[in-house]
């Protein structure tokens, strides 16, 4: 037996029936592009974030653009975000014209760390665009705190953290705007891409509406050049189906977390450490080793998947060269990135696959080669 990096089907067997009744809707009523479930996912999202407006599109990086259109961030503009997340966090920056100058991470959490912040002394700093990466959100009292004082924007990267909190405020709660995914693989996932903005601010809500459709109020009227990025109707009917089941899932996750922590303990790898008063929602489970590039080989050839999440930090990608940052500019996420090792986590993992890769990661430390 093998262990997967997730087991989606597993997860639809749960579904099937509802997803089916709510794809069938769609299928009926014959119209694919946004409309009633998607309003209603839009409705549904917002309430979970305890904010007014959802905003459907079609990706979580199209989420990150047109926020950031939103706010009307370009040319002569520069975003501070983390050199340690998806690709996107960063393309939504530069694809504008705006500059991203990077903040290094903390090396507990592998979020941006806010006390590096005052570093930053540049003038046209517009936004900060902190990420929750792996499920956990970031210190967003200190970075909320540090933008306010300077009238800066917030733009939260909350792709992996849906459903996730920080004392008792929800992921998608503290920033200016915020952005979902709906990557399949994501805690919520669709059928397909798809993602959501959700914002408090009723006039960037409406914007986003007119951006993600062209820029259009009225059909075939262009007030503003918006790009075409709707949620699809089936993906809406999808993602409808299973957030009733989110919330178990994310505790699932928990669970499972604890339970390889314990599991784990006595190893010589760094676990993955849950800050005080954060709700983590484990959307990865990482550790940290510098034996990490043997571990992984080690639990592939048990067919046991591990990722590495992610192999290059943003600032020394060579697309982003233009950006001026050299090796040794951010030492802590050059760090993290050779010594972090994702292992598999998802509600149906289940004892037996569970077992399977708490033993052979003990057994590489403890028995064959250490
Ligand atoms: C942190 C982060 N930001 C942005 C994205 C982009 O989302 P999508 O793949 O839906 O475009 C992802 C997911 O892939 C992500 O993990």
């Amino acid at each position: 037996m093998k262990v997967p990096p997730l087991d989606l089907k597993a997860q639809f067997e749960g579904i099937r029936e509802d997803v089916q009744q709510r794809v069938e809707e769609v299928f009926q009523s014959q119209g694919f592009i946004l409309g009633p479930l998607a309003q209603e996912l839009e409705t549904q999202i917002a309430a979970l974030c305890e904010v007014k407006h959802g905003i459907g599109v079609a990706s979580g990086s199209d989420a990150l653009l047109l926020s950031l259109m939103a706010l009307g961030i370009g040319e002569g503009d520069a975003v501070i975000t983390t050199p340690f997340s998806f690709f996107s966090t960063v393309s939504a920056i530069t694809r504008l014209g705006a500059e991203a100058i990077f903040v290094d991470i903390d090396p507990v959490t592998c979020n941006l760390n806010p006390d590096l912040l005052n570093n930053i002394t540049q003038p046209n700093v517009r936004a900060i665009l902190p990420v929750h990466l792996y499920g956990q959100l970031a210190n967003m009292e200190d970075i909320n705190r540090w933008a306010w004082e300077r009238d800066i924007d917030v733009v939260e990267d909350a792709a992996q953290a849906i459903g996730a909190s920080r004392n008792g405020r929800p992921a998608g709660n503290w920033g200016t705007l915020s952005a979902f995914s709906f990557y399949p693989t994501k805690n919520l996932g669709g059928a397909g891409d798809g993602g959501m903005i959700v914002t408090d601010d009723d006039d960037l809500a409406e914007k986003l509406r007119s951006l993600r459709d062209h820029g259009a109020r009225q059909r075939y009227y262009h007030d503003e050049v918006g790009i075409n990025s709707r949620l699809d109707a089936l993906q809406a009917a999808v993602l409808l189906s299973k957030l009733p089941h989110l919330e178990s899932w994310n505790q699932k996750r928990r669970e499972i977390a604890d339970q390889y922590r314990e599991a784990l303990q006595d190893l010589p790898i760094e676990l993955p450490v849950e800050e005080e008063g954060n709700h983590h929602i484990y959307h990865q489970f990482v550790i940290r080793t510098d034996r990490r590039d043997e571990l992984k080989a080690f639990l592939d050839e048990k067919g046991i998947f591990s990722a590495i999440f992610y192999p290059v930090p943003l600032h020394l990608q060579n697309c982003f060269e233009f950006l001026g940052y050299h090796e040794g500019d951010l030492l802590e996420a050059e760090k993290a990135v050779k010594e972090v090792l994702a292992l598999p986590i998802f509600p149906e993992l289940g004892e037996e696959r569970f077992g399977m890769v708490v033993d052979a990661v003990r057994e590489f430390f403890l028995e064959s080669r250490s």
